[in-house]
């Protein structure tokens, strides 16, 4: 009576192990059929002209951009690594890529050209939860995706005011674009939407430049005055000084005292 359960047990352990490395064959056979990049997953393209990749790279623990994907890759998920920054042309070789999701890593600077070549085709950037404090102009300048910005410990300045507007941000990711720091620095904390409607940062910037430049011309102003009544007042002594030293001459004694007594006389 105990074989059959036995068997039956193990059969049952056996049919698991068989199917759990079969999954594996395919998944393994998947990966070196398709050239895909290493940790990444590739749908197979769809036929048809315009048809292109699926590229998923999510909790591959990537420190960087592949650069080995297939070209014809249009969508591209590389949330959650740790790419820490985007070089100059890192989608250079993906002439198709319209949505580009770099979420849940840990970016902290987008370097100029970084977004290059994708300024026709990307309709979808998600930089959403990542270190960005700023915004490099010469990164997503010419870019006319929608982007999420949400997320990121922005500084909201002047710079960020001027560069942010030359993107389309997804409607819904707004709320979560936070000016951590500031300058003027009251505005830490405001969701950048709100800023960006009511204060204009550059103007704020020039006003407090405009304070300073008239600070220091009253200081200037009032050193002049100063070395003005100083000089006034030297050459007042240096006057009365030489006044005296004429009077003490015997020549001018006599006139002075004529004069003198003239004076009495009027
Ligand atoms: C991808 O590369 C192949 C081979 O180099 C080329 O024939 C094909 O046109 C490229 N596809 C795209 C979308 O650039
Ligand atoms: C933007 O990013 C945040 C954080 O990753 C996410 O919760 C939100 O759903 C995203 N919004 C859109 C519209 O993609």
């Amino acid at each position: 009576m105990l074989l059959p359960v036995w068997l039956l047990r193990h059969s049952v352990a056996l049919c698991l192990l068989l199917l759990h490395s079969s999954v594996l064959n395919t998944f393994c056979f998947h990966h070196s059929s398709t050239s895909c990049s290493k940790g990444c997953y590739c749908s197979e393209a769809p036929g048809g002209a315009g048809g292109g990749r699926t590229v998923r790279c999510s909790h591959a623990r990537l420190g960087e951009v592949p650069r080995d994907l297939p070209n014809d890759t249009q969508r591209l998920y590389l949330d959650f690594n740790h790419i820490a920054s985007v070089p100059a042309n890192a989608f250079e070789g993906l002439p198709l890529l319209a949505e580009l999701d770099l979420s849940h890593n840990a970016i902290a600077k987008l370097e100029s050209g970084a977004f290059r070549g994708l300024e026709e085709r990307l309709q979808r950037l998600d930089l959403s939860t990542n270190r960005l404090m700023s915004l490099n102009r010469e990164a997503v300048g010419s870019l006319r995706s929608r982007a999420n910005l949400s997320h990121n410990p922005w500084h909201c300045d002047c710079e960020l005011q001027h560069v942010v507007p030359s993107l389309e941000l997804e409607p819904a990711s707004l709320a979560g674009m936070v000016c951590e720091t500031a300058v003027p620095e009251e505005h830490a904390g405001t969701p950048f939407l709100l800023l960006a409607h009511d204060v204009d940062l550059c103007n704020v910037a020039r006003r407090t430049t405009d304070v300073a430049m008239l600070v220091t011309m009253f200081g200037w102003f009032a050193m002049v005055i100063a070395y003005l009544v100083h000089y006034v007042r030297q050459n007042q002594d240096d006057a009365r000084r030489h006044m005296e030293y004429l009077k003490s001459l015997p020549g001018l004694q006599r006139k002075s005292e004529e004069s003198f007594s003239i004076s009495t006389v009027v």
